[in-house]
């Protein structure tokens, strides 16, 4: 096996280290399930030796993935997903408590996030961990020459899952991934009732809005657009949802919500969210729509949803206003609001997801590593499930972590759900 280089990591402050081990310690004490594979891999050691980089969003929840991972015997090193998401005091403690190489500072520009990730892979990882698939994009289109380590990787969220799938169509997948995102104890949860908290939690440290009484719209009424949805609404929202698929439509209307195309909603949003993983939901023709005062912001994955540079060109002046908050002023004299540059609001101006709910997350991907060194060889190039025993299995441990017991069939049940004879 090759050595790799002995990294130490780049991050914002040591100084800072205090203060994230107290937030990774508060963090682990809401992740019961991740808990209890920690104590099986520290006995076990499945990972033993793996070289593993983990690009993901560098927060409490995340240090205490990168903890388990090391103690069941992996050499890991961590990089920022996004520039704007770190915890730089965790980034810290991570180096300095737990000698855990980190590349991750926040607010960090694009040659240094590119920069770091590529620190990560100087690593030589046997298994990647990506959220939004850049490290796995950098490592086949830049490194390639990084191949031959690789035994396979796992992706966290639904953006690098539909890239990863259309590498895996055309054939540029050079390695097995296991898509964690897909997981039902992953987006059922993470996605919907995370992201769904925490973005308005991200809304709500920004402005201080009363969402009270506001016309809220959600754009994509997928896994997170439900959540924060329901969430506007619980808080006396006006929601209005917009979609392009009438599945996603019809559920939202029968949720309880107006359904209209965004030329429309762009005339009376106070503010607007967009989760949809596409690119141009608010452009032009809607910022020119938009009422004074409107507030704008996006937590899907990539800083794209909300068209920036058209929102520059229509405005004649821009002033920051609080942390996370731009006024633009256009150029007819309105003035728009964008929340923490069009990224991930949730991580920019919040904390990310809430421990209780990463701790399926990382419970998926400590358990989808350990089946990756023991599966890898009989694996493809392509985009893989979790398999549904370890989805059981974590949702099981997570009831049972909430003191929720369930139902047994009786043996008399099992045999009529599984005979097509009974049923007169
Ligand atoms: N903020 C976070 O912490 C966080 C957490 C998980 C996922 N994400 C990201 O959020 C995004 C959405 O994830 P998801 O799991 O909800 O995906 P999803 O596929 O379940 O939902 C996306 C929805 O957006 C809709 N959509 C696509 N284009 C649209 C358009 N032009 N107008 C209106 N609707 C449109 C789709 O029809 C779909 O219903 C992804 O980028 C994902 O990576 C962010």
């Amino acid at each position: 096996m090759e050595t790799a280089p002995k990294l130490t990591g780049d991050v914002k402050d040591l100084m800072l280290a205090e203060e994230g081990k107290r937030r990774i310690q508060w963090a682990n004490q809401h992740m019961p399930v991740l808990q209890l594979i920690r104590k099986q891999f520290i006995k076990e050691q499945p990972l033993k030796g793996i070289r593993m980089s983990a690009c993901l969003h560098v927060t409490s929840e995340t240090a205490n993935l990168a903890i388990t991972l090391r103690d069941g015997g992996a050499d890991v090193v961590v990089c920022a997903s996004n520039p704007l998401s770190t915890q730089d005091d965790v980034a810290a403690c991570l180096v300095k408590d737990y000698n855990i190489p980190t590349f991750a500072i926040k607010g960090e520009d694009n040659a240094t996030y590119y920069a770091h990730i590529n620190a990560a892979l100087d690593h030589q990882p046997q298994i990647t961990i990506d959220d939004g698939a850049d490290l796995v994009t950098q490592l086949l289109t830049k490194r390639p020459d990084l191949l031959k380590n690789i035994i396979g990787g796992t992706e966290e969220t639904t953006t690098g899952v539909i890239r990863l799938r259309a590498m895996a169509k055309d054939g540029t997948l050079k390695y097995p991934v296991i898509a964690v995102n897909d997981a039902m104890t992953k987006h059922m949860f993470d996605n919907r009732y995370g992201t769904g908290q925490s973005s308005i939690d991200g809304i709500l440290r920004a402005t201080n809005l009363l969402i009270a009484g506001l016309k809220f719209v959600v754009a994509g009424y997928g896994w997170c657009g439900k959540g924060v949805a329901m969430r506007a609404k619980g808080l006396g929202a006006d929601v209005i949802v917009t979609e392009m698929n009438p599945v996603r439509a019809l559920e939202a209307v029968m949720d309880g919500f107006r359904v209209m195309p965004m030329t429309e909603a762009a005339k009376i949003g106070d503010v607007f969210i967009t989760v949809t993983g596409n690119k141009s939901i608010l452009t032009h023709e809607h910022f020119e729509k938009m009422k004074d005062g409107a507030v704008i912001s996006n937590s899907g994955h990539f800083n794209v949803e909300i068209d920036i540079p058209a929102l520059e060109k229509l405005s004649s002046s821009k002033k920051p206003v609080r942390p996370f908050v731009e006024e633009y002023t256009t150029k007819d004299g309105r003035k728009i609001y964008l929340l923490g540059e069009g990224r991930l609001i949730n991580l920019a101006a919040a904390e990310g997801h809430p421990a209780a709910v990463m701790d399926m997350s990382f419970a998926n991907q400590s358990l989808a590593s350990e089946y990756l060194v023991k599966n890898h060889a009989q694996l493809k190039n392509q985009v893989y499930s979790v398999p549904d025993a370890i989805d059981r299995q974590i949702a099981k441990l997570k009831l049972e972590s909430m003191g929720v017991t369930l139902d047994k069939l009786t043996p008399d049940q099992e045999q009529y759900l599984a005979s097509w004879s009974e049923g007169t």
